[in-house]
């Protein structure tokens, strides 16, 4: 039997499946208005199980609808992560604008008899909009060399050397492969052996071109679990040159797309044009199997906009919430309006309950903005004494979140503890943006360049909110903003 049901973790701006298991985001591809959203699916159960890929669409990249799973496994295998293109010239002869599925089949009777040969990448094709799929009688399109982990495909049209580029996850690096037509790959190039993080296998990667001040930069994204840099499964990434056949990191420091704990296997829609907008599976290997919802387990993370910013000789990646998100404070007037509190003094602590009413509306946008950032902590709270830190650590120059008193903890052993990031920014002065769901917090400090993504399962939602600065902090502006779907949708 199902556990009860725990309605109040449900996400309400962040994708969750109505039923099962999720685990990453797959075949993320932007066509005709709508954003499609695939992820790694068991219909059949609340922990990983055989897999399936599911389907949700969304116009707004707020509200999203979940349709019918779209990939079943198949005597090829079990439907692994990938990612969808839209075929606009009918290069693999599927049809015009057809969207083509390029995912890892994997076979659990081969990985039985132990070849290293149980992943391979195979195609589906759609010729209605991802509503039906086929899959390609000639599967898989690229067969294993013997290769134990070998996986995620990312598929992406290269302009410049006219080609198909698919980027993949191949044990401890990433091999490049290049195609005229979806179906014939050979290979480019590999990459990482000895650079990046490598505390686990190499997973889920991303390729795509980003601008900044009118130069091209490409950037890797590669997940790694575990090694993650507050513990298992997280996602760093590279910035580099990509010539259509090698990939040149133009630097060796570590960077990670975000060092909070739940944000993983990431990548980037397709066909969105220059606008690169992101979304991560908001859980962690370490105890996602293990999470107290029901009767789904897992939530997507918000939708992000990447851009690229220079820190001295560095050039990071930024993330900052997708603007569509703004809508969610577009409310009805009443008695749901945001509140601003300018100039607060706050030495060594300064409760804010009263000024901004957080009772029972786990949904909401804070803001803080200081002209000179020390040590901090915003402190959310509620009646049971349960309690969640975000705060700032001058000594060590690090963001950090601390959930170790933020509920429900027990589950594992994993899950409980203070994650730190590093302030990367060089600024005196700083601007954080924190969103909040029924189940998570979303970090995002000095413009996107460190963020911090979190989940929680409070016994009910935070009703107090105070600031703490033992050294003394003025706070230019701190803005509370409920946030709420609009009605009737
Ligand atoms: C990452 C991952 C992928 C794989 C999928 C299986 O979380 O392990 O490498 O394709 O999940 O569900």
């Amino acid at each position: 039997p199902a556990p009860p049901a725990t309605p109040q973790y449900r996400p309400a701006y962040h994708f969750s499946p109505a039923r099962m298991w999720m685990n990453d985001p797959n075949g993320m591809v932007y066509l005709n208005g709508t954003y499609h959203l695939f992820f790694q699916h068991y219909p059949e159960g609340m922990t990983w199980g055989p897999m399936h890929w599911g389907h949700a669409t969304s116009r707004d990249l707020v509200t999203w609808q979940e349709l019918p799973i779209a990939l079943y496994p198949d005597k090829l295998g079990m439907i692994f992560s990938g990612s969808a293109v839209v075929d606009a010239n009918n290069t693999a002869g599927f049809g015009k604008n057809a969207l083509v599925a390029i995912f890892t089949h994997h076979n659990p009777d081969e990985e039985k008899k132990g070849t290293g040969h149980h992943q391979y990448q195979s195609l589906a094709y759609s010729l209605d909009e991802g509503k039906t799929w086929t899959k390609y009688a000639g599967n898989p399109v690229l067969s294993n060399p013997g290769i134990q982990d070998f996986r995620d495909p990312k598929v992406s049209w290269h302009e410049a050397s006219h080609q198909w580029v698919m980027t993949l996850a191949t044990k401890d690096r990433i091999t490049f492969y290049g195609s005229p037509d979806l179906k014939s790959w050979s290979k480019l190039s590999e990459f990482g052996e000895k650079l990046g993080a490598h505390g686990g296998v190499w997973e889920c990667p991303d390729l795509f071109p980003l601008t900044l001040n009118g130069k091209t930069h490409w950037v890797l994204l590669v997940s790694i679990n575990p090694g993650g840099p507050n513990g298992g499964s997280a996602t760093q990434y590279f910035v580099g040159q990509f010539d259509g056949k090698t990939f040149t990191p133009a630097s060796t420091t570590q960077k990670w797309i975000d060092w909070g704990t739940d944000n993983y296997a990431g990548v980037t829609w397709g066909n969105t044009g220059p606008r690169k907008l992101f979304l991560g599976w908001m859980s962690n290997w370490a105890y996602a199997e293990k999470v107290p919802t029901s009767p789904w387990r897992s939530a997507m993370t918000a939708p992000r906009e990447l851009a690229l910013q220079q820190v001295g000789a560095e050039t990071y990646v930024t993330s900052l919430p997708v603007k569509e998100l703004t809508q969610l404070t577009r409310i009805d007037k009443g008695n749901r309006a945001s509140v601003t509190m300018e100039n607060l003094t706050v030495k060594p602590a300064l409760n804010i309950s009263e000024k901004l009413k957080l009772t029972a509306h786990p949904q909401f946008q804070l803001k803080l903005t200081t002209k000179q950032l020390t040590d901090m902590a915003l402190v959310l709270s509620n009646e049971k004494g349960e309690e969640l830190l975000i705060g700032y650590d001058q000594k060590q120059n690090q963001y950090y979140i601390d959930r170790s008193k933020a509920g429900q903890t027990g589950f594992s052993d994993k899950f409980p503890g203070r994650h730190a990031g590093p302030r990367l920014a060089t600024s005196p002065g700083a601007e954080l943006t924190l969103l909040f769901d029924a189940a998570s917090v979303e970090l995002f400090a000095d413009g996107g360049l460190t963020t911090m993504t979190e989940i929680f399962f409070l016994s009910q939602p935070f009703s107090k909110i105070a600031l703490r600065a033992p050294g003394g902090l003025t706070v230019d502006a701190l803005t509370y903003t409920p946030l709420a779907l609009k009605k009737g949708k």
